[in-house]
């Protein structure tokens, strides 16, 4: 099975080889000569993570300009896996020299990859990994440590504050998204192996924010109240349960996970709504990406940091961040500013965290 994969992935790579030099661009258009751009796609999931419009696009786009004369095929799916299935067609259509695929659903979009095999593109699996193989490459997160360090975070804290056996409800993320699954994993090992109870657990459709906020208010009431920890999976999941479990004025307050570091999250974190969210450095993965692409079109293989499934990936280092270390992380690191975090509303919490 891993030789035919290769197999096919070596294949793909010299028919894009060709491709390129019949089109009189096999350097990637990356001399700077004026000639015509060369055609590179990405694909987004959705817009409810606010990551995607605001880290993965721009960084990727910048890097990959400033490796040679490329022009940005780009689309965001909204969560619709037809909608991306389409979005896929009409910039192979436009005629990209290598698609880099962020998956709404990591089992069909083997269909895409397909369509993209039929015209010599190679595919890059970003974030999320495609299923079927077959790709140029992956690069991602070490996702299921992801939902390790978000469980074992929760599971600690429950027992500092001396609720070792808490009752908690998990709120884990899309069923078609195959990261959920490896979060997922990852959270209930470190749950599993701890006397904390889970007294409810909901995949998320589409990752949608509405959705855990509107479960978490029926099992807010059907359980009176009686909730120690909420496991959400993301920022956007945390925020629907920070907003039921307001609505219900919790009392004493559930510790709250998280991820993705989002501006709104790390002020949840300063006001004491939330208690972590995991750190991803999204200019690492998109100028990899990058990077990767622009070899790619110009015919070359990249090569892997590790291998998934048989094909050459690279997998980042996540961080937990809890209000402890705020400063030296998503600040230390750039990702957000203390004037971002700390406008009028968060003045005081800030001033009272050392953040400033
Ligand atoms: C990404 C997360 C994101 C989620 C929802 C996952 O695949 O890894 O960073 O929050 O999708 O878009």
């Amino acid at each position: 099975m891993r030789k035919h994969i290769k197999r096919i992935a070596v294949v793909a790579m010299g028919a894009a080889l060709a491709a390129g030099t019949l089109a009189g661009c096999g350097n990637g258009g990356g001399d700077g000569s004026g000639g015509e751009a060369v055609k590179v796609g990405l694909l987004l999931p959705e817009t409810k993570a606010a990551r995607y419009e605001a880290f993965d696009r721009p960084m990727f786009e910048e890097k990959l300009k400033s490796l040679g004369n490329y022009e940005v095929v780009y689309s965001n799916a909204d969560q619709d896996a037809a909608k991306q299935q389409q979005q896929a067609e009409s910039a192979l259509a436009a005629g990209i020299k290598v698609l880099v695929l962020d998956p709404v659903d990591a089992a069909s979009a083997g269909g895409i990859v397909s369509s993209a095999a039929a015209q010599d593109v190679p595919v890059i699996s970003y974030d999320r990994l495609i299923a079927g193989g077959g790709l140029g490459y992956y690069v991602s997160f070490d996702n299921e440590k992801v939902g390790m360090l978000q469980g074992s975070a929760l599971v600690e804290e429950l027992a500092s504050r001396g609720k070792a056996d808490g009752r908690i409800l998990m709120i884990n993320g899309s069923p078609t998204d195959s990261n959920a699954a490896q979060f997922k994993k990852g959270a209930h090992s470190a749950i599993d192996a701890s006397d904390v109870r889970v007294i409810g657990e909901f995949d998320t459709p589409d990752w949608s924010p509405d959705k855990a906020q509107s479960w978490a208010e029926g099992q807010i009431s059907q359980h009176g109240g009686d909730i120690d920890g909420v496991y959400a999976a993301n920022d956007g999941t945390a925020g629907g349960a920070v907003a039921a479990l307001k609505a219900a004025n919790a009392d004493p307050w559930p510790v709250v996970t998280g991820q993705d570091a989002e501006l709104s999250a790390i002020q949840r974190i300063v006001a004491g709504d939330q208690f972590m969210t995991v750190y991803k450095a999204i200019k690492p993965e998109a100028e990899r990406a990058a990077v990767v692409a622009d070899q790619l079109a110009r015919g070359e293989a990249p090569q892997g940091d590790t291998t998934v499934e048989g094909t050459p990936s690279t997998l980042l280092e996540p961080v937990v961040v809890t209000r402890e270390n705020i400063m030296d992380t998503v600040v230390a690191d750039g990702f957000w500013t203390v004037d971002q975090i700390c406008t009028a509303q968060y003045k005081a919490a800030c001033t009272e965290a050392g953040i400033r």
